[in-house]
């Protein structure tokens, strides 16, 4: 048997890692600064969490949840008080889209709609609901297809104010900051105007938080820059730097009811102690603050280099602009520098996602190794026609 093609691979074969590098089974090691799709927030392999995990593994693995697991009751009581919401209930899942799915499901359960809005360039998952309010015809089946769905401009507060107010939406799905999408922040003002036609029309407000979240944007949650609170808000990537974890964190509004969701793995022993983990260094480190002080420092040392027409983005969370496809340079980047950075559904957008726990040296080591990409990327002749300088 062989692996179901479905992922165009990098010739690098990783197996090694430790903070923000990894090794190729070469020894060659690469700077990463897109930490697999956004998914290490702490470093790889950092010694609190891989203690945590090791122990827990001696002890037990995995029981369902049909028993106690003071585990669960742990990480929700940490999370809810590092991320200011103390009062939400937190229900356990294995990745992004399942937390998605289940806040959908939440949403209809509660007004008994089914129609969805959410944005254009959003990306949400690739399960039923969630891929179908994603914004990617080509990755959703006609089977996918089963409600009715809106996916509005971004930032654009009229056009949320005709749909939503109509009285009928189940739901509003946005990303805190877009991701995939090519790194795009929300006004306060398109946060707060979609928080208040949600309260006035029973509309449930959903932030998928699941690439934002987690300090990445230097506030634990990147909507709490608009100082608004959601409904439900979906976790995960960040939640285990690496261990397949995810949740919906759920406001005191909606009531529990015993089957009401459910999963076989969601929030076993394992998947309990790399969250806390997480967590608890996230707080032990001050991990927000350094997110926040390194991507200011990556966004400052970037503004040196005219090509750049754009940054956006917050904290370690950037998005830069080029004005060629960046699909070439990328791999120069990797093959040539040894960093790794990620592509968007944008041509012309760079990700750059490091860990939050990234040092000023790693922040500089980044920017020299940009910079002589940039010089070699243009004396490259088959790059020329892609390049235009300001
Ligand atoms: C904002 C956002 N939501 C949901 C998902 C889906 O998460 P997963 O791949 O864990 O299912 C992703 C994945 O990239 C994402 O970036």
């Amino acid at each position: 048997m062989k692996p179901f093609d479905v992922y165009p691979l990098m010739n690098v074969n990783i197996q090694n890692s430790l903070g923000s590098y990894v090794w190729d089974e070469k020894g060659r090691k690469y700077l990463d600064f897109y930490g697999g799709h956004a998914v290490i927030s702490i470093g790889h392999s950092h010694p609190h969490f891989l203690e945590r995990i090791k122990k827990q593994l001696d002890k037990i693995a995995f029981y369902s949840n049909s028993v106690q697991n003071s585990l669960r009751e742990e990480l929700a009581e940490k999370l809810g008080k590092l991320s200011g919401y103390p009062d939400y209930h937190l229900f356990l899942v294995n990745s992004g889209t399942e937390a998605i799915e289940n806040a959908i499901k939440l949403a209809s359960f509660k007004n008994g709609r089914t129609k969805v809005v959410s944005f254009q360039k959003g990306f949400h998952g690739r399960t039923s609901a969630a891929v179908h309010i994603t914004d990617n015809d080509k990755i959703s089946a006609k089977i996918n297809k089963g409600f009715e769905r809106f996916l509005l401009p971004w930032n654009d507060l009229e056009a949320a104010s005709n749909i939503i107010s109509q009285n009928d939406i189940c739901a509003v799905v946005i990303e805190g900051v877009q991701g995939i999408g090519g790194v795009h922040v929300p006004t306060p003002e398109f946060l707060q105007h979609l928080e208040k036609l949600c309260k006035k029309n029973n509309t449930i407000f959903i932030l998928d938080e699941i690439q934002s979240g987690y300090g990445r944007t230097a506030k634990f949650f990147a909507h709490q820059y608009a100082n608004i609170q959601a409904d439900l808000i979906t976790v995960a990537k960040g939640m285990g730097n690496g261990f397949p974890i995810g949740g919906v964190l759920i406001s005191p509004e909606f009531e529990a009811g015993h089957g009401l969701l459910g999963t076989t793995f969601g929030g076993t022993h394992l998947a309990c102690s790399a969250g806390l983990a997480v967590v608890e260094v996230i707080e032990k480190e001050g991990l927000l603050e350094n997110a926040g002080l390194r991507g200011e420092q990556i966004k400052k040392a970037l503004k040196q280099f005219p090509e750049i027409s754009e940054l956006r983005g917050l904290g370690c969370m950037i998005g830069v602009e080029m004005p060629f496809p960046i699909r070439a340079f990328r791999k120069l980047l990797i093959e040539k520098f040894g960093v790794f950075t990620g592509s968007s559904s944008q041509a012309n957008t760079l990700r750059i996602l490091p860990p939050i726990t990234v040092s000023e040296t790693e922040v500089t080591e980044f920017i020299s190794a940009f910079g002589e990409c940039l010089s070699a990327f243009k004396k490259q002749p088959e790059y020329e026609p892609f390049f235009i300088t300001k």
